[in-house]
């Protein structure tokens, strides 16, 4: 899945999709967690400013932390790493780079006008080590 580029116009945002923040509300290189649906969506900005959302919830620690994870990258794989146990996850498919049985539940966002919208789950979490 590729990201929008912050300030990017989306013309196909749909009424699926819920106005969470205003992109500057996130840190670059950082997180932030929002309720959308009732579910625990954590959004991420990273160096280039590109804009992710994935569960909040770490598929490894089963705790909702993943907003305060560490952004980084490997190579051209924007990743974010659970605060937990440090498992990173690539922020675009969602799967863990250490094993890729184990995933993180992505969702759409895309930002309008600076705003984040978030959607639909895109690939579905799954997994976790032990
Ligand atoms: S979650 Fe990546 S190795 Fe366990």
């Amino acid at each position: 899945m590729s990201s929008p580029q912050v300030g990017a116009v989306a013309a196909d945002v749909t009424g699926e999709m819920v106005a969470v923040c205003r992109v500057e509300q996130v840190p670059v290189e950082g997180g932030v967690a929002a309720l959308v649906g009732g579910r625990a969506i954590a959004i991420f900005r990273t160096f280039d400013g590109n804009v992710h959302a994935t569960s909040n919830y770490d598929p490894w620690s089963h705790a909702s932390v993943m907003s305060r994870g560490i952004v980084g990258s490997r190579g051209d794989v924007p990743y974010v790493a659970s605060p937990m146990h440090k498992q990173a996850f690539d922020l675009r498919s969602g799967t863990c780079l250490d094993d890729e049985t184990v995933r993180l539940a992505v969702h759409d966002v895309r930002v309008v006008d600076g705003v984040v919208w978030v959607g639909e789950e895109v690939t579905a979490g799954q997994g976790g080590c032990v």
